[in-house]
Order: structure tokens, then sequence, then C-alpha cells
């Protein structure tokens, strides 16, 4: 297939595009470049460096598919300037999604998010559960799967709610639970836990760009899925931290009560399998850490290197 994959150049996107080149994809990676460039070249790869919101630019004739990442990707990032965001996140999507529907596009496979539900009572979050989006970065997610599910007689829709995510990439994000106590452990050989007891859902790396994968291999299931498989608490993934970077883990107050478990079936019934777990994330950012490749770089955090790019 010849695919669309917008925020290619971002933490998920760096690991997705080589998988998809490696499947016999053609892909043309689109992004606005905020942290930077790490895909390395390939015949069938162009990089396109731009903006979603300029959607004259985007050329869709020829392209089967398109997985679309690109967003103002967390709480506080989309705090810094709700314009933005919704301009991006929400309204960009729109346009993307009518344009590709004119086109012809047969094939849309969008990265929501496991944040639209809010917070929950229920203890298992499954797809059916009412969306309560608490930030503009929540919000602009259910707009988006909203606008996007309006064209599913036009094209096959599929929205991935992914809990977070964790594990390396070479654009990495160090801004995410698991790879921040990690970094946090790495560095000072201290991890500062808020709260602790909340639970809250995991995914690797590996294994939710494996899904946007297997969403366009199988056409078949559209609609909305939940992928998070490892539901754990703050202070257990510190605790398992400690088994690959020796630290202390202090736990101080949280003013973030959201506790919640994301419940897969519906993804784990099509045949999809994860294959790897937290533990595996902190193991693989531990050895890539102590081989140099990996670094506490400002342009690892998001909500940092955003503000330095505003100040500028
Ligand atoms: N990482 C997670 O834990 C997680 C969990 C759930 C959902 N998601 C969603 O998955 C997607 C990818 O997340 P990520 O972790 O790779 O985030 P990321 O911030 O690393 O990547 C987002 C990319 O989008 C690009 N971008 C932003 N605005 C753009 C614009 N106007 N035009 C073109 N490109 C633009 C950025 O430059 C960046 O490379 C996002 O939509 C995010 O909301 C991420």
């Amino acid at each position: 297939m010849r695919l669309l994959v917008t925020g290619a150049c971002g933490y998920k996107g760096t690991v997705l595009v080589p998988k998809l080149l490696a499947a016999g994809h053609e892909v043309v990676a689109l992004d606005i470049m905020w942290f930077g460039n790490f895909l390395p070249a390939h015949p069938a790869l162009t990089v396109i460096e731009g903006d979603v919101r300029d959607i004259d630019a985007i050329e869709l004739s020829g392209i089967d598919g398109i997985v679309h990442l690109s967003s103002v990707a967390n709480d506080p990032c989309g705090d810094l300037d709700p314009k933005l965001t919704w301009e991006i996140s929400a309204l960009a999507t729109m346009q993307l999604a009518d344009k590709a529907a004119r086109k012809g596009v047969r094939h849309f496979v969008y990265a929501s998010s496991g944040s639209v539900y809010g917070v929950k009572d229920e203890d298992q979050v499954t797809e059916d559960l009412e969306l309560k989006p608490i930030s503009e970065y929540n919000k602009t997610k259910m707009v988006g799967e909203r606008v996007l599910l309006s064209y599913k007689d036009d094209m096959t829709v599929q929205i991935i709610r992914p809990a977070t995510v964790c594990g390396y990439s070479p654009r990495m994000r160090l801004d995410v639970s698991v790879n921040m106590l990690t970094m946090q452990a790495l560095t000072n050989r201290k991890i500062t836990v808020f709260g602790g007891n909340q639970t809250r859902p995991n995914i690797h790396i590996d294994d939710i760009t494996d899904v946007y994968i297997f969403m366009l291999e199988h056409p078949e299931h559209t609609g909305v899925y939940n992928a998070g498989f490892e539901n754990m608490s703050i202070l257990d993934i510190a605790e398992r931290v400690t088994h690959h970077a020796e630290a202390e883990v202090v736990v101080t107050e949280s003013n973030d009560p959201r506790s919640y478990r994301v419940n897969s079936d519906k993804l784990l019934a099509t045949g999809f399998r994860p294959k790897k777990t937290v533990e595996d994330a902190i193991r693989e950012v531990a050895e890539k850490y102590r081989s140099g490749v990996l670094k506490d770089d400002d342009h690892f955090h998001n909500l940092k290197w955003m503000q330095k790019r505003m100040a500028r």
C-alpha cells in the first residue's frame, strides 16, 4: 500500500514507519518536525516537513491509507496554547478526513487516546462507556473520533484508544510514565512517585505500532478499539524499574486521582496479541541509556521542549 503517516517523526511514528517499510509499503511521512527527524532514509520513504493544517498542500492522489498520528500529544502541552491544540488535533483531523473521503482514500487509522474516557468509576473501561474528556487534549481526541466516524460509509475507519505507551524509540519520549521513571532511576538513582496507588494501563511501543499495522492488514475490523494490556499502579511500575536500575522510591502526594483499568478484550477478539511487557520496555530503555545511545535530552520531554520553542 502507499500510505500517508502524519506525525511520522514523533515517538510512535519513528518506530512505525520502518516497520511499514520493512513490510513492503511505500510511505509518505508528513511532520512539522517539532522534535526533529530520526527516520532513516529508505528508497520507499518520502519525508515531508509540513503542517497537517495546510490541507491544500497535502497530496492524497494515489494514497491507499492514512495513519493519522500528528497532534499536540499530551494534556500539559495541549493546555499551552488551546487554539493551536484545537487547530492541529481537531480541525486538521476534520479537514484530512474530508479530503481523504473525497480523494478515494480507502483506509483511515486514527491514533486517538485512552484519555477520552476521563475519570471513570467502572473497574473495567470498555469502548461502550460514555466519554467524559477533561483536558483540551482529551476533548480534541473525542471530537476527532466523532468526525471520523461520520465518514465510516466512505472509507474503512479504525480508531485506536491506546494506553500510555512505553519503551524505546529513536525519537524518545521521556515524559510518559514508564520511560520517565526509568530515566529518573538511571540518572538520579531516585524515583519520585506522585500518589502511587492509581492504576493506569500501559502498552509497549512495539505493540501499539503492531496494532496500527494489524488494523491496516485487517480492514474488516472497523470502529473503536482500546489498546492497553498491563494495568499497573505507578508504585508497581517504580518497583519494576528498580529491578533494572538501582534507585530509592519516594512517594509524594498527588493531585491527579485518575485510576482505571482499560479493557482490551475487543481488540484481543480480533486475534491481535501483544508480544511485549512493561518490564521489557524498562529493560530496553536502560540498555539504550547504558550503551550511550539514549540521552536525557530536553527535546525528549514534550512539554519542556514546546515551552522552549514558544519562548523563542
Ligand atoms: N505516546 C503515548 O503514550 C500516546 C498514548 C495515546 C495516544 N497517543 C497519540 O498518538 C499520537 C502519536 O503520539 P507520540 O507519542 O508519537 O507523540 P509525539 O509528540 O512524539 O508525535 C507527534 C508528532 O506530531 C507532529 N506534529 C504536531 N503538530 C503537527 C502539525 N501541525 N503538522 C504535522 N505534524 C505535526 C510533531 O512534530 C510530532 O513529531 C498522538 O496523536 C498522540 O496523541 C500517544
